[in-house]
């Protein structure tokens, strides 16, 4: 079934949205509940294939799962492991379940789990997870593309990280909960998701201190002090912004619910600075519009609480119609300007070298058919033809199910028009306020 969002571009965002559950969170929430020997529950979860695939790795060790859909809730019984194996037919459909090693090992001293290799935003190497591990007392090799690790005894290190990666922290955190001493994470990742992970696991009976900064502190504690807990995942920082952008770009009005605001103060500022309006209404919602050509500006992606890389093809559908040239350096990935290609055939003015990409704001983008190479680059490509003139069809959009909840319906709900289709299937509108095709 090949399925494709089809766009007519121009009708301003209008009314109010609501966010979802953290996509990156959840992914490690669910790793992280393999840790304990009981039944976890957690709410707040978004309905995503990334979601799907992450159950069925860990129901593949022997978890059981329920996954109340309706609920937006996830039953996890880890009473009892059967495999320490997770495969690579599961592990290189999404790289993010690289995240069980640490688990399974603190768990069962013990994980062999497929290296999750490049994709195509960039090399995405694991060798921080590794050496962090190694660090903690495993024995590690790399065997027929398995990271095989295994401990008789796990024991707190001091780990320094050459970079604050996000995967490489929650692996490491995960492998110390369960160690014999303390584990110092020293220039450790700070986003949010990070401190999502740390009160989930305290919450469990963990003790994991100072997430959040940039020193991680975690006094292993025994394994039956951990205990089965009820969670509710962090909204989705990314996704709202996502939103904010979209309503922004077809200068509509908005609301975004269910958002904490902090965990999007850098983005928010650039927004500021460009000419848009934002104004928190409560601590969970804010209140998003813009009336006027925005202006340029400049940026670079860093790690939390930098401008966030997976906001950066949003940033640059905003550069292409501003007034002025506007310059973005990609510090995080190697190939993260997916989006250029395609925002170019609409019209815009982006001249990419290496990491940098220098867009001169035009008056207007074009619709055109657009193929989503990744998720981000994919979702960006979708406000790109919401704000757009005329027509466009964008295809390869099992990507951006990856990581945004009924997208095309929220959008809808905003008064956008935006239909899915399978391809030779007569137009079929799913729910939304707008109950006929546009076509
Ligand atoms: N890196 C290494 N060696 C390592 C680990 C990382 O060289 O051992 C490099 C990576 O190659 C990359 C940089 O460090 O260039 C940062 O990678 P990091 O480990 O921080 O990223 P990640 O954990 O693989 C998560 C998110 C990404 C998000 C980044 C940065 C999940 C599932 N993914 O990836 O989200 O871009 O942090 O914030 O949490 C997305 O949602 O679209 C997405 C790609």
């Amino acid at each position: 079934m090949v399925e494709k969002l089809y766009i007519k571009g121009g009708t301003p965002l209008k009314g109010e949205v609501s966010i979802g559950g953290a996509k990156n969170s959840v992914l490690k929430l669910i790793a992280a509940a393999l840790l304990v020997k009981g039944v976890t529950k957690i709410y707040n979860v978004p309905q995503l294939t990334d979601v799907d695939i992450m159950l069925q790795v860990i129901e593949q060790l022997g978890a059981k799962i329920d996954y109340n859909k309706e609920e937006k809730s996830v039953v996890i019984d880890a009473t009892t492991l059967t495999s320490v194996t997770a495969t690579y037919e599961l592990v290189s459909k999404m790289r993010a379940s690289f995240v069980v090693l640490g688990a399974l090992f603190s768990r069962c001293k013990e994980a062999k789990v497929a290296m999750p290799g490049g994709c195509a935003i960039g090399e995405r190497r694991v060798d921080f997870h590794i050496k962090g591990l190694e660090a903690l007392g495993a024995k590690i090799k790399i065997e027929n593309g398995y990271v095989i690790a295994k401990a008789n005894k796990i024991t707190g290190a001091e780990i320094y990280l050459d970079i604050p990666s996000v995967g490489a922290t929650e692996n490491i955190m995960l492998a110390a909960v369960l160690a014999e001493g303390s584990t110092r994470i020293q220039n450790a990742a700070q986003e949010p998701e990070i401190v999502d992970l740390a009160n989930f696991l305290n919450t469990m009976g963990a003790d994991v201190n100072g997430a959040g900064t940039s020193e991680i502190i975690i006094n292993g504690v025994k394994q039956n002090q951990l205990h089965p807990i009820e969670y509710t995942t962090i909204p989705d920082r990314i996704e709202a912004g996502t939103y904010m952008t979209a309503i922004i770009a077809t200068r509509g009005k908005g609301i975004i619910k269910n958002v904490y605001p902090a965990h999007l103060t850098f983005y928010t500022d650039k927004l500021l600075k460009m000419g848009a309006n934002i104004k928190l209404l409560d601590p969970t919602s804010i209140e998003v519009s813009c009336k006027n050509r925005l202006n340029s500006i400049n940026f670079i992606t860093q790690p939390y609480p930098g401008f966030p890389t997976d906001l950066q093809s949003m940033a640059m559908v905003l550069l292409t119609t501003s007034n002025g040239v506007g310059i973005i350096t990609e510090s995080l990935y190697e190939n993260r300007f997916m989006q250029v290609p395609d925002l170019n055939r609409m019209g815009a003015d982006i001249h990419q070298d290496r990491n940098h990409a220098i867009i001169k704001g035009v008056k207007k983008l074009s619709g055109t058919t657009l193929t989503a190479s990744d998720l981000r680059a994919g979702a960006a490509l979708v406000v790109a033809a919401m704000m757009a003139d005329g027509d466009s069809v964008v295809e390869k959009i099992h990507h951006i199910d990856r990581g945004y909840e009924n997208f095309e319906n929220k959008l809808r709900l905003l008064g956008g028009k935006i239909e899915r289709r399978n391809e030779d299937s007569q137009p079929n509108l799913t729910e939304g306020t707008h109950n006929e095709s546009y076509l």
